[in-house]
């Protein structure tokens, strides 16, 4: 992930067992491979056409999304590694120091170590000792979240498990003593999520990587003998179903061989059949090939996004890594995080909520809080977002959001309210009035009671009474609340 300021920016599993009693949470089918079987028939039969892809972004372009990637919607995003023990600044701290040797880094190293002192020094205090993956996932499945995507390696190169190929600089070698991949994937399979990694092609500092970057990247030494290989070998390891590049923009998809690598990754992966990929596969890629769509960091255009896309958010807004000079208007309230939710599924997205652990392996309380909210949110609201799609309109004005689902006779249209209407109590949606009939009915999710509604006399808006407000509160609805409408058929 880039930092903002240097370059261009950069059910629920939740024991739905506990509330199966609500039939209407629509769970997505979680695969979850733990060996070369295929779990779901489904996507064996989604791609079954395409026995070969080709290492052309036409064929790799063409192969089919897997389906449980849209249904799932809400991922957590991981940063996790060395630069957790420093914690100032963000996850590109060494870059900052060292390579850009911007003041406020190269003063902080003054103040606080001796000058012999290196980056690599910090990773003898990257100890991780409170670390416990089942917690994690606990927290993680408690949210709603349906993946959950690691930082294998970040630019800094330090793996997250014990690498053949990054001797000396892993978590088994230095720091933890531990495979934190093999812990937290283990953990977050337990709780019925599906496991992803992020893996950054290059490496600021990795001198095979600088001198191929040295020789304008006719060579291709990094690539063939760190980057390839240590890629297929946490793939054949972990069998993660994401894969999220980063760092490709140095060089063009060419050097980095990203046709081939997703060709061998969709046609004799362990995770052919289910695996899914981002756009960040050399310099112009990103928002034309590949899987779904990443763009930019923090996508979130407001607007209809044909292609598939992820937004790739931070509860910390000016870090992915934990950073300790932060105070408290840097995190998003629940409110602007169920917002962001919203407003990203209305237009075809994906969202992947960032939290940076500590050095000790601990999630923050602040950060446990803001998951925590998010799941009792879902768990009341789920329905309109889990496995739905966007809709003929994605919203109304700034504070009115639709999605939509597909039901047997007639469709759901979901509408969201982002500001209460406290002084009507009542709202009128102009959006629903040519799609409504006389047998539509409302319903406020989390909400037993009746729900009025009707036509406005021109016929030109759909207007909501809120039941009383008291009796929303009792409920426990908050943040954003969400009416079910249903509607015929469109042809
Ligand atoms: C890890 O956390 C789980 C769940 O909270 C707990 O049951 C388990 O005892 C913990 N393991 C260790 C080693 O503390
Ligand atoms: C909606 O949001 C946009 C972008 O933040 C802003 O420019 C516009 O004024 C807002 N419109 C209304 C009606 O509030």
């Amino acid at each position: 992930m880039k930092v903002n300021n240097l370059l261009l920016s950069v059910f629920l599993v939740l024991s739905f067992s506990v509330l199966s009693a609500l039939s209407s949470f629509n769970i997505p089918h979680i695969i979850s491979a733990n060996d070369d079987q295929i779990i779901d028939e489904n996507l064996i039969d989604q791609t079954k056409d395409f026995k070969k892809f080709e290492p052309t972004w036409e064929s790799l372009d063409a192969r089919p999304l897997p389906e449980w990637y849209d249904n799932a919607k809400i991922g957590i995003f991981l940063h996790f590694g060395v630069y957790a023990a420093i914690s100032y600044g963000s996850e590109w701290f060494w870059n900052n120091w060292k390579n850009d040797k911007v003041p406020e880094y190269v003063d902080f190293m003054k103040r606080t170590q001796n000058p012999s002192f290196t980056y690599q020094d910090f990773a003898k205090s990257f100890t991780c000792e409170l670390f416990n993956a089942t917690e994690w996932a606990e927290i993680f499945a408690d949210s709603g979240a349906q993946y959950v995507i690691i930082t294998s390696k970040h630019h800094e190169g330090y793996t997250l498990y014990p690498s053949s190929y990054s001797f000396s600089w892993n978590s088994m070698d230095v720091g933890p003593n531990r495979d934190i991949l093999k812990e937290l994937s283990d953990a977050v399979r337990e709780k019925k999520l599906t496991f992803g990694i992020y893996y950054s092609l290059y490496e600021w500092f990795n001198r095979m990587y600088l001198s191929d970057k040295y020789h304008a990247f006719f060579q291709q030494t990094y690539v063939n003998n760190k980057m390839w290989p240590e890629l297929q070998e946490i793939i054949h390891r972990y069998h993660p179903e994401i894969i999220w590049s980063d760092g490709d923009w140095e060089a063009p998809d060419g050097y980095w061989k990203s046709k081939e690598f997703l060709a061998w990754l969709y046609n004799e992966s362990p995770v052919k059949n289910t695996v899914v990929t981002n756009d960040r596969w050399g310099s112009g890629m990103p928002c034309k090939h590949g899987g779904f769509y990443t763009c930019t960091d923090r996508f979130n255009p407001g607007k209809l996004v044909e292609h598939k896309f992820e937004n790739a958010m931070t509860i910390d807004k000016k870090s992915w890594g934990h950073r300790s000079n932060t105070v408290l208007d840097d995190y998003l309230t629940k409110d602007e995080l169920i917002r962001e939710i919203v407003s990203t599924v209305a237009i075809n997205g994906n969202i992947a909520i960032n939290i940076g652990p500590t050095m000790y392996g601990k999630i923050e309380p602040i950060f446990a809080d803001r998951l925590r909210d998010m799941g009792k949110w879902l768990r009341i609201n789920g329905k309109s977002i889990y496995g739905s799609k966007p809709w003929a309109h994605q919203k109304e004005g700034n504070d009115t959001w639709f999605t939509m689902k597909h039901g047997e006779s007639r469709d759901s249209v979901f509408v969201f309210i982002f500001e209460y209407p406290y002084d009507t109590n009542a709202v009128s949606i102009a959006s629903l009035a040519d799609f409504v009939d006389s047998s539509s009915k409302v319903k406020l999710l989390g909400y037993s009671g009746i729900v009025k509604h009707q036509l406005s006399e021109s016929k030109n808006a759909f207007k909501i009474q809120f039941p009383e407000k008291r009796f929303i509160d009792k409920a426990g609805l908050f943040s954003v609340w969400t009416f079910e409408v249903d509607i015929p058929k469109q042809k």
